[in-house]
């Protein structure tokens, strides 16, 4: 296994492997996609609309006459709880089941969409009865259960945008996201299931709302049964207002462009970013690259997308996608190895999975398990592979392929970004003949394109920024309150040119190579944050004078948070427990998922004569390599300080 190929070995890359015939032939999407796409842009994303169903048509398909703010689809009206249940059920297929849900500790439950549009009336009924009203936020901070899904609908049903919060994201994480879009309605669990035990999420929304007057109702799923705090004024049980509701809800359409939901993400300052999404085109783009990227044939597919609804990947993918078009998903609550090793292939084989969605992190962590483990169990009824989240090293996508699909099943790798709302960037299963690290070619109807500093399309085999050219149905709107930063940070590089943050290539043959980044935000194994976020972190403890952070490559995680820390002169000699206890700081700061892989203690840190720290130099250390060139810096003896500090320690 070998971390992240460079652009050297990337244009060596000569496996190529073209789709099976009899998968080409079955496809949804045929080849022709892109000529139609390429002949009538917006006419096919006008073809592309009618996978939903609209309560009023459109009347214009794009308006993008206020750059680079666009409107789908304008002048039509839906409702997106209704497109994803209430029409399967019209439509006869109520007894078809939605979700295949699997607790980590082994409980299960079948959901059809018959009781998914009954748990989301009741769902809508009981937050209409508590006050929330159209164009409310609501938060959500649940564990992977069904109720999530329920309440994400109820939300959508009512047109008041949520705001997922990740599970695994501190009191904190909570407390800037309800201040940020003014909510004043929680809901979550007592707790759920990880690595087999109940872990607090109540408890942390408490200590969260300590910080958040404004939030008059906590709604709690009892999940787990462990002891919980309980506040009279504020808290209510799901089960005492949500059971007792009537079973039926009259949804109302709101205008295509109506927020659906926001999502914050990291970007480059501390601040995550409120990602706003809205209603028409993200149902067209999820539904449609559903379809064509997946292949889902709704009567007989059973997929699976191992992701969390916390992010972009499962609300797209777990939710509004699969349920737009009427298909038939697992939804798993916990751990790959909780109780064993194997328990994602127990879950393909127990209810024959066929097309499975899940990130690299998580196969190069099956790759050091060993083959042995899936080996044990039956999985012929995948058909299809997909990957996302951040580059697939050609070693996992070979391993994935030949070990998890059994050389039958074409590999998606599929590039996109919480803004983006869906996949952009992906092969076609039934037409592209796939190498093992590309996410080859821009979709039907996505324009996207690498760009040199000046705004030029770099040549073939040359590096640059990848950017999309032509606005798409299910990109951003705008940044929650901050519209200033949204054309800053996406629109201003080059002029109305999306500007994804990454770097690319495009080789000989015209296949695009995501090579990572180019900002300072991080992604360990496929999350995201910002280097900013986790400083301020560090310097919010009173220990911390200075800290600079950087993301080293890792072989599992993809990058790895590295971080350089000057003490304050009162703290100076606090050694490793000072190190254990910055660590832990950063953890119930942000969440586990920043805690840094290690925290080197240093005299001071590299920077220019502006006073901008060079990170850059900074990797060089963490990755072990010959530091680069420090010119620049404003005094030079900087680095060999902190050397010497690497190689005493
Ligand atoms: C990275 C996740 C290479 C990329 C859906 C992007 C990828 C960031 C790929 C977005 C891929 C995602 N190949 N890199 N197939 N997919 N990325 O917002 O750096 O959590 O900018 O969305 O992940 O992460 P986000």
């Amino acid at each position: 296994m070998t971390n992240s190929p460079t652009i050297e070995e990337l244009s060596h890359e000569d496996r190529i492997f073209p789709p099976p015939e009899e998968f080409a032939a079955q496809a949804n999407a045929k080849a022709d996609e892109y000529d139609k796409a390429a002949a009538d842009r917006l006419g096919y994303w006008a073809e592309q609309a009618k996978r939903i169903t609209w309560d009023t048509p459109f009347d214009t398909v794009l308006d993008w006459s206020d750059k680079p703010t666009a409107q789908w689809f304008v002048g039509g009206k839906l409702n997106a709880a209704y497109n994803c249940v209430d029409r399967h059920v019209e439509n006869g297929l109520g007894d078809r089941v939605a979700y295949y849900f699997e607790g980590e500790s082994g409980d299960t439950r079948t959901i059809t969409y018959a009781d998914l549009l009954r748990e989301v009336s009741k769902a809508a009924n009981a937050l209409t009865e508590l006050g929330v009203k159209t164009g409310d936020r609501v938060a959500i901070y649940m564990p992977m259960i069904p109720e999530t899904v329920f309440a994400m609908l109820a939300c959508a049903r009512l047109g008041a945008p949520h705001t997922v919060i990740f599970g695994g994201f501190s009191s904190s994480a909570i407390a800037d996201r309800v201040k940020d879009c003014g909510v004043e309605f929680v809901i979550t669990a007592d707790g759920g299931y990880r690595k087999g035990k109940p872990s607090g999420l109540k408890s942390v929304v408490d200590e969260a709302m300590e910080d958040c007057p404004e939030v008059r109702n906590v709604l709690v799923v009892r999940r787990t049964g462990q002891d919980i705090d309980w506040n009279d004024d504020r808290d209510l049980w799901w089960h005492d207002v949500v059971d007792r509701q009537s079973e039926t809800h009259t949804p109302e359409a709101f205008d295509s462009e109506h927020p659906l939901y926001i999502m914050y993400s990291s970007g480059t300052t501390g601040k995550p970013k409120g990602i706003l999404h809205t209603t028409g085109g993200y149902l067209v783009g999820t539904s449609f690259t559903h379809w064509a990227v997946f292949d889902i044939k709704p009567e007989t597919d059973v997929y699976w997308t191992a992701a969390d609804i916390g992010w972009v990947t499962g609300h797209s993918y777990i939710v509004y996608g699969p349920l737009a078009n009427g298909a038939t998903s697992v939804l798993y609550e916990g751990t790959p190895d909780t109780p064993h090793r194997g328990r994602w292939w127990e879950i393909v084989e127990k209810y024959k999975v066929s097309i499975l969605y899940c990130a690299p992190t998580a196969i190069r962590q099956f790759m050091k398990w060993g083959r042995d483990i899936p080996a044990k169990f039956d999985l012929n009824s995948l058909r299809l592979l997909g990957s996302v989240g951040e580059p697939i090293n050609p070693e996992a996508w070979m391993w994935y392929r030949e070990h998890i699909g059994g050389n039958r099943c074409p590999v998606v790798d599929t590039w996109w970004q919480t803004e983006n709302g869906s996949i952009l960037i992906s092969p076609l299963p039934g037409v592209t003949a796939t190498k093992p690290g590309s996410a080859m070619r821009p979709l039907p109807g996505i324009v996207a394109d690498v760009f040199d500093d000046e705004g030029n399309s770099v040549e073939p085999g040359n590096g640059g920024y990848l950017v999309v050219k032509e606005p798409w149905p299910s990109m951003l709107r705008t940044l929650w309150g901050d519209e200033e930063r949204f054309q800053k940070t996406y629109w201003s590089q080059y002029p109305e040119v999306y500007f994804a943050g990454d770097g690319a290539k495009i080789d000989r043959d015209g296949d695009f190579w995501v090579l990572g980044r180019v900002d300072d935000v991080l992604n360990v194994s496929g999350h995201r944050m910002s280097t900013a976020e986790i400083e301020s972190a560090l310097v919010a403890h009173p220990k911390v004078a200075e800290a600079a952070v950087v993301g080293a490559q890792d072989e599992m995680t993809g990058q790895a948070i590295e971080a350089f820390v000057i003490l304050r002169e009162s703290a100076a000699d606090g050694g490793d427990d000072v190190v254990a206890e910055l660590r832990n700081h950063v953890r119930s700061a942000i969440g586990p998922i920043a805690t840094p892989r290690s925290i080197m203690l240093v005299p001071d840190l590299p920077k220019t004569r502006s006073g901008k720290i060079m990170r850059r130099l900074l990797k060089d250390v963490a990755e072990k390599r010959e530091v680069g060139d420090v010119t620049t810096l404003a005094d030079s003896s900087v680095m060999d300080l902190i050397q010497k500090g690497v190689s005493e320690s």
